[in-house]
């Protein structure tokens, strides 16, 4: 993780980016099946890599869970608190969920087998990217939690050029809402 392999980043809420209000975790839940739908393909062709930001509680699992169950996951999720890593095998695309509140040192992602799966096809969702700046810096997408009220609030940043299809599935997923 010391030598990120850097995307082309392009400061937050610029054009590669969508903010949507979620009034409720079903909300939340939803908008995790059309970033699913939005990038499961292309995560079968490169590694992609989704980070999930913002304080505990605002909604970083409930999204993972969503989008895991687009992408055909029918069992449970558990949040990956003190395993740090989850992988599964979603019809032949892999997946890894990490959670690194708990992460001590970078280095440790090393033993628990990152480099093995990190520059392959498949999908990492990172819930606590700070914890480990190699990850942050390799983000294609940051999904961007914050509490709103009684609900949550989202921006989707598009941190890599090719994530430009996925803010904007998430912005038709909208207006067809017609919210
Ligand atoms: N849009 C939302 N509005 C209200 N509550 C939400 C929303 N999204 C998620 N929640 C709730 O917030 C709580 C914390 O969610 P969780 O996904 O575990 O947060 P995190 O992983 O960020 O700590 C859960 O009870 C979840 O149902
Ligand atoms: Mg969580």
């Amino acid at each position: 993780m010391s030598e990120p392999l850097m995307p082309a980043t392009r400061p937050g809420n610029g054009p590669g980016a969508v903010t949507l209000s979620l009034p409720d975790a079903a909300a939340t839940a939803q908008v995790g099946a059309v970033i699913a739908r939005a990038l499961g393909e292309l995560a079968r062709e490169v590694p992609v890599v989704v980070c999930l930001e913002g304080e505990l509680g605002a909604g970083k699992t409930t999204l993972a869970r969503g989008l895991l169950r687009a992408l055909g996951h029918a069992g449970r999720v558990p949040s990956p608190t003190y395993t740090l890593i989850e992988p599964y095998e979603l019809d032949g695309l892999p997946v890894h969920h990490l959670d690194l509140y708990r992460l001590a040192d970078e280095e440790e992602l090393l033993f628990l087998g990152a480099s093995d799966w990190l520059d392959r096809p498949g999908l990492t969702l990172v819930e606590w990217p700070e914890r480990a700046p190699g990850m942050l810096a390799r983000a294609d997408l940051r999904l961007m939690l914050a509490l709103a009220g009684e609900g949550r609030s989202l921006t989707v940043h598009a941190a890599s050029v090719r994530m430009d299809a996925v803010v904007a599935a998430v912005t038709d997923a909208l207006e067809r809402d017609g919210t």
